[in-house]
């Protein structure tokens, strides 16, 4: 007994890792989402009725101005996403862009739903991920080129040049999610135990509670 349901919950995972890649199959054309909003508890978004659905519903021009980079990173990220340009809904896609000034980052985070392509427009980014082995993969980038980031592994763009860098990053999901490194570990509410972190980092309390007092609001 106890085997039979051993094999039926192996055969079970292997059936759903095999259907699990980035977002699910789309099952129509098209499904421009109504009203996207984090509340909605489903697998995606409802879609908006067929016969009201306009042109503009696959347009999105958030994109087309630089972000303000006079920030704490010296970077801004506009995100096209479900959420701001719901005609995304059920593609399986995503678009973002980066500006960063001479010597800010976009700083460490991951996307638990998508892989990334960086796309550099202007300027010269470093670009780097690490991997499950702890390795460092990086590269220097300049306008036209390109670096693809895994599924779900730490990354960040850094810009080396001296003029402000753009790029565009592209996502197979219509909503990444991120996993911020700064925010998520020191901005957490409730915060994470601080037993947890002195003992994570192996370091004292005082050099934590500044790290809480950076990145939690
Ligand atoms: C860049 O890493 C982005 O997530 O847009
Ligand atoms: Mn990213």
């Amino acid at each position: 007994m106890e085997q039979k349901f051993t094999s039926f919950f192996l055969l079970f995972c292997l059936i759903t890792i095999s259907i699990c890649h980035a977002d699910p199959e789309q099952l129509q054309d098209f499904c421009v989402a109504n009203n996207p909003s984090t509340d909605t508890i489903i697998n995606g978004f409802p879609c908006k009725p067929a016969s009201s659905v306009v042109s503009d519903d696959f347009f999105f021009a958030g994109l087309s101005q630089e972000g303000n980079t006079n920030s704490r990173f010296g970077s801004s990220i506009t995100a096209g996403n479900v959420l701001s340009f719901p005609g995304l809904n059920t593609l399986g896609l995503a678009i973002n862009r980066v500006d960063i000034a001479p010597g800010g980052v976009n700083p460490l985070h991951s996307h638990p739903r998508s892989s990334e392509l960086v796309f550099v427009m202007k300027g010269n980014l470093l670009v780097g991920f690490i991997s499950t082995a702890n390795k460092f993969y990086s590269k220097v980038l300049g306008p036209g080129e390109t670096f693809v980031i895994p599924k779900g592994l730490f990354h960040f763009q850094y810009n080396v040049g001296n003029s402000t860098a753009t790029a565009i990053t592209l996502f197979n999901s219509q909503l990444p999610g991120v996993m911020s490194a700064p925010f998520g570990l020191f901005g957490a509410k409730p915060q994470i135990p601080m037993e947890v972190l002195t003992k994570t980092f192996q370091v004292n309390s005082s050099i934590i509670s500044v790290l809480e007092s950076n990145f939690g609001n």
